[in-house]
C-alpha cells in the first residue's frame, strides 16, 4: 500500500529538508507538510501544505482523515534555549503534541510515528565521552526533561499498545537551507553565516565547548532509514544514540579559516553555556549502527566545505 506521510513542523530546520527529501522519494502528493505558520516559498509551493496547531488532537485527526495519512513525523518542538525562557510553554507544546500523536496511533488512525529525541536527554551526571545508549540520564533543561519523558512514553506505547514509534537522539544539527530556532548548538550554524557576511563571529559558547554535531544530509538519511527499517530491526523503542562528529568553537573556527583566512572568532558565553556544559561531548551510537546499519558521511572538513559553498551561493544572489 502507498504510504501518505504527514510532517508536523515542516517549516523548521529539520522539517524543511525532511519534507523536500520525502517528496523527492515518494512524490509530492504523498507528503503533506504542516506547520503552525507558513514557511518558505520553496516549501509552500513544493506540494500540499496545511496550517496545523498540533496541540489540537481534533485538528490533527481532521487532516489525517482528509489526506488518508498513514505515517507522521512530529518535528514540532520548543528547543533547549527557548525552553529555558518559557518552561511551561515548552513542556505543554512538547508533551501535548507527542501524546496527541501517540494516542492517534494507539487508536489506529496512523500506522507509524517518528518523534525526535535529543542529546539533551543527558545531564551533568552522564558520562561525557562516548556516552552509551543506556546510561545515567538526569537532564537539567525543560527541553531535556520533555525529551527524556517522551522517550519513556514512546517505549510504553510500543510495549503496551503496539504503537510503531521510532526515535533518534539528534546531536546538534548543522544546515544551510532553513535557520535553526532556539537551540544551544545553533552557534555552529550562525558561525558560517557570520563568517561569510562579517568575517567574524562572537560565540555564545566558550572555547572548550565540545558538543556532538551532525550535518543535515546525514540526519535526514538516518531519519528516513530508521523509519523504513523492518520493525524487528528497531529493537530500541525509546530513542537511538546517533553520532557523526564532535568539535569545539575553536576547531570549527580553524576549519572555516582554511577557506576564509581573515575569519576571526571571539567569545561571550551566555546562559546557554551552562546547558552545553551539561551535555555529552561525544556519543556511542553502536546500537544504531548494528540494529539498522546507520553510518554517517560528513565530517567537520567536508561539512564546512559544503556549508560555505551553499551559503556563499545564497548570499551572492
Ligand atoms: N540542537 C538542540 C538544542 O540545542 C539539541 O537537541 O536544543
Amino acid at each position: 500500500m502507498n504510504e501518505t506521510i504527514l510532517i508536523i513542523g515542516a517549516c523548521g530546520q529539520i522539517g524543511t529538508e525532511l519534507t523536500a527529501k520525502l517528496r523527492e522519494m515518494n512524490g509530492k502528493d504523498a507528503v503533506i507538510a504542516s506547520d503552525i505558520r507558513e514557511g518558505s516559498e520553496e516549501l509552500m509551493s513544493s506540494g500540499p501544505f496545511e496550517i496545523l496547531d498540533a496541540t489540537s488532537k481534533d485538528d490533527i485527526l481532521e487532516i489525517i482523515k482528509r489526506h488518508k495519512v498513514s505515517q507522521v513525523y512530529l518535528m514540532a518542538a520548543m528547543l533547549s534555549a527557548t525552553g529555558e525562557k518559557y518552561p511551561d510553554k515548552a513542556w505543554y507544546l512538547n508533551m501535548t503534541t507527542l501524546f496527541n500523536i501517540l494516542d492517534l496511533a494507539k487508536e489506529g488512525e496512523i500506522k507509524k510515528v517518528f518523534w525526535p529525541s535529543s542529546i539533551a536527554v543527558f545531564g551533568p551526571t552522564t558520562p561525557k565521552q562516548n556516552t552509551p545508549q543506556k546510561t545515567v540520564m538526569e537532564p537539567t533543561t525543560v527541553y531535556g526533561i520533555s525529551k527524556q519523558t517522551g522517550e519513556r512514553w514512546c517505549e510504553y506505547y510500543h510495549d503496551k499498545y503496539g504503537v510503531d514509534v521510532r526515535s533518534i537522539r539528534y546531536p546538534g544539527i548543522i544546515s544551510w537551507k532553513a535557520e535553526p530556532g532556539g537551540g544551544t548548538t545553533d552557534y555552529a550554524v550562525e558561525i558560517y553565516h557570520e563568517a561569510l557576511k562579517e568575517g567574524k563571529y562572537t560565540s555564545f559558547l566558550n572555547e572548550e565547548s565540545a558538543l556532538p554535531m551532525m550535518y543535515m544530509p546525514d540526519a535526514i538519511d538516518a531519519t528516513i532509514q530508521l523509519m523504513n527499517a523492518p520493525a524487528e530491526e528497531v529493537k530500541d523503542r525509546s530513542a537511538y544514540n546517533l553520532a557523526a562528529m564532535t568539535f569545539t568553537p575553536v576547531e570549527i573556527a580553524e576549519e572555516i579559516k582554511k577557506h576564509i583566512p581573515e575569519f576571526e572568532i571571539s567569545y561571550a558565553p551566555d546562559f546557554r553555556q551552562e546547558i552545553a556544559n551539561s551535555w555529552p561531548q561525544s556519543i556511542d551510537d553502536t546500537a544504531a549502527r548494528e540494529d539498522w546499519n546507520w553510518k554517517h558521511s560528513f565530517d567537520l572538513e567536508s561539512m564546512t566545505k559544503d556549508m560555505l559553498e551553499n551559503l556563499g551561493k545564497k548570499y551572492s544572489k
